[in-house]
């Protein structure tokens, strides 16, 4: 196994063993875990990616979610981005599609709205709309490290809220329907993500948060905003430029994204699969009962 640099910070290619190696060789999966605790974005190239492959390849870090209600592919593992319908035509850009992928490009963390949060995202390319529609990228575990001493104090212990809805509604009023609302109600975790492997600390926030603990509704927004905007800065970014064959695995306790605009008259269709995480990824120590 090679692995090439990417992004400023965090993120390589893995070369030298695909997807499929991954799922069916202990030893090839143990390599790619190391590398996954240490640089927090893979990519894979040239991948033959079909459902079952992607899907054999995230189990091998753990358990799958299940798409959320009222998504595409809902009950299922996998959760389908796409702008076309079911016979292949272009979606108009007030579909609800378009609006979810328009909802992507806020800067998130995926699941951090659910009850138990994802510890990874696959994501794989499957039609492309020949430019724009990239995914960008930034670590917050470095933006958690270059925080002043003082703030790191404050933010060890302070506790955030979450909600689907929160992100949804700086898009449109009615994306979240009813049924996503009442099934996805606010969750609270810690401001930060400490890995088990290496210790290291991550700034948890995301367009989902929202509230802080014992902080005045407009003071926490302020604070989670100024968060995002010293995290996402462009010298702090990786754009991944899609390439058909790529799939991009990144870790959701350490990383930001947002999905770029594209041109919506194109199709761009990908697939994602997302891994649950555990108590072994860290998930106590984000939970706010728990004290550390
Ligand atoms: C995702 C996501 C952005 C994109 O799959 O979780 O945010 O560029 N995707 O498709
Ligand atoms: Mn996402």
């Amino acid at each position: 196994m090679e692995l090439v640099p990417l992004g400023p910070g965090f993120g390589v290619e893995v070369r030298g063993l695909g997807i499929l190696d991954v799922a069916t060789d202990g030893e090839a999966y143990r390599a790619v875990r190391a590398a996954f605790e240490e640089h927090s974005l893979l990519l894979f190239r040239d991948q033959a990616a079909v459902d079952d492959v992607q899907v054999a390849y995230s189990r091998a870090f753990g358990p799958l979610e299940l798409t959320k209600v009222a998504s595409l592919g809902a009950g299922s593992f996998y959760s389908r981005l796409t702008n076309v319908d079911a016979g292949g035509r272009i979606l108009p850009p007030t579909d609800r599609q378009v609006l979810v992928a328009q909802a992507n490009a806020l800067w998130h963390t995926d699941s951090s709205f659910k009850k138990t949060p994802a510890l990874a995202s696959v994501l794989s390319a499957r039609v492309l709309p020949g430019a724009d529609g990239d995914t960008e990228f930034t670590s917050t575990r470095l933006a958690w490290e270059r925080l002043p001493g003082g703030l790191q104090e404050r933010l060890k212990n302070a506790v955030a809220t979450h909600s689907y809805a929160n992100s949804r509604d700086q898009i449109h009023p009615d994306l979240a329907n009813a049924e996503e609302r009442k099934a996805l109600p606010p969750v609270r975790w810690r401001m930060n993500w400490r890995n088990p492997v290496n210790g290291r600390r991550a700034l948890y926030i995301a367009s989902h948060a929202y509230a802080i603990d014992g902080m005045d509704d407009r003071d926490a927004r302020q604070l989670l905003a100024e968060l995002m905007d010293e995290t996402t800065k462009r010298d702090y970014v990786y754009v991944h430029k899609w390439r058909p064959g790529d799939v991009v695995m990144w870790d959701n306790r350490a990383m930001l994204h947002r999905g770029r605009p594209w041109d919506y008259g194109k199709e761009r269709s990908m697939v994602r699969t997302t891994i649950s995480a555990t108590d072994a990824d860290g998930l106590a120590h984000v939970r706010p009962t728990t004290v550390h």
